[in-house]
């Protein structure tokens, strides 16, 4: 007997994990920035750290990736988007196979606030005895201008994320499409077979993964010590 498939299989494994595991990252380092009293500096250090890793892998992975974790396949030019998004509103939702060209700038924003505020936090100090792994690679008050950034872009990536989340509920509760089963199972619903991915590119994707993440590590060996006091 055929086995039943439900759905086109779009997201490869590598993406899927990706993006889980981000959200817990970046969950728990805001979760240890506002708990700070009763979390471990050191895991707010490893969240956004692992978070860097993981926007590394996933820049590496929007060009060598399965056919639509790459940027080629999402990113397109305002025409295409200002009409896509026309087309919402009138709450129609094209049939699109991977990320919608909306979604695609989204998508690229949040990488990059993720990004910018994990290195941001690498050279941050919290002016008493929290500092990241690279403060002393610059003087104290440029690190005080990268915490007051570490800050600001903490507020923006709220934003962006609450936007994220309720584009996502839209696209549950009045466009009928579930983005989030897709992503957790890797198949949506209505998409020809023919724009299937036909691997996950598993092995390149854990060599990327643990090249990124040795250059950090190396970074944080060479970066000279933590003074014993700040200022
Ligand atoms: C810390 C919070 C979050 C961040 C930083 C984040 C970031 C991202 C990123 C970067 C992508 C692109 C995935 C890729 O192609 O690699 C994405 C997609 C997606 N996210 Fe999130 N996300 C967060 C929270 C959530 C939550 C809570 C949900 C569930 C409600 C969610 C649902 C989705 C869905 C369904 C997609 C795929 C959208 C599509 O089909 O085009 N995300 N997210
Ligand atoms: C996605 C990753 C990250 C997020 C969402 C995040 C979020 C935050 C937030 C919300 C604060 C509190 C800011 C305030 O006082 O209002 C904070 C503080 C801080 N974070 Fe992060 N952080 C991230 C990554 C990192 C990393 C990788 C490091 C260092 C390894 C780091 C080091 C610090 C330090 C030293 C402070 C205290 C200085 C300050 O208040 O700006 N962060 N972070």
């Amino acid at each position: 007997m055929k086995p039943q498939t439900s759905g086109t299989l779009i997201w490869d494994i590598p993406t899927r994990l990706f993006h889980w595991v981000l959200f817990l990252c970046v969950s728990g380092a805001f979760l240890s920035a506002w708990f700070y009293q009763y979390i471990p500096f050191l895991a707010h250090e490893i969240c956004g750290a692992t978070a860097l890793v993981l926007i590394a892998f996933r820049l590496f992975w929007g060009f060598v990736g399965p056919a639509h974790a790459r940027f080629s396949d999402f990113l397109r030019g305002p025409k295409a988007t200002f009409s896509y998004l026309r087309a919402v509103f009138q709450r129609e939702s094209p049939p699109i196979s991977g990320h919608t060209p909306t979604g695609g700038w989204m998508i690229l924003l949040l990488l990059l606030l993720v990004g910018a505020q994990a290195s941001l936090g690498l050279f941050s100090n919290d002016e008493t005895d929290s500092a990241g792994p690279f403060y002393a690679w610059v003087s104290h008050s440029t690190s005080n201008k990268l915490s007051g950034l570490h800050e600001l872009v903490a507020d923006c990536l709220m934003v962006a994320i609450a936007l994220h989340v309720i584009a996502v509920i839209f696209y549950k509760v009045v466009l009928k499409e579930d983005l989030v089963r897709a992503l957790l199972t890797g198949r949506r619903h209505g998409v020809p077979e023919s724009a299937a991915i036909s691997s996950h590119r598993l092995g390149l994707a854990i060599v990327i993964l643990v090249v990124c993440a040795a250059l950090l590590v190396w970074l944080i060996r060479i970066a000279p010590p933590l003074p014993s006091v700040l200022m």
